[in-house]
């Protein structure tokens, strides 16, 4: 069954994001990791040394597992940070500051 319907919910219409320049549809009041979740990506970042894949790990952001960068602002936490039309999210490599 639908999520929607089983909480009655009536979100607002959906709008798009990009990832890694793929267009994606978002629905209000999702959280970025909550989006990339629903397309089916589960990982947006590759630690520092090693380029290991992380994705949500807390979920409540405590553990900075799940850092992406969004309209060129790196070290956004994707489980707190809502999605908005238009924006332009990117995986993260290491520290997203091309060091
Ligand atoms: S998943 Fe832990 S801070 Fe986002």
């Amino acid at each position: 069954m639908n999520p929607l319907e089983l909480a009655r919910a009536h979100p607002e219409a959906p709008f798009t994001v990009r990832f890694d320049g793929r267009e994606i549809e978002a629905l209000p009041g999702r959280t970025i990791a909550a989006v990339l979740w629903s397309a089916g990506i589960t990982a947006w970042r590759g630690t520092r040394g090693e380029g290991q894949p992380r994705g949500v790990f807390c979920g409540i952001g405590v553990c900075f597992d799940c850092l992406v960068t969004v309209n060129d602002r790196p070290n956004q936490r994707a489980c707190l940070t809502p999605a908005t039309p238009g924006a332009d999210i990117r995986t993260q490599e290491g520290t997203g500051h091309d060091d």
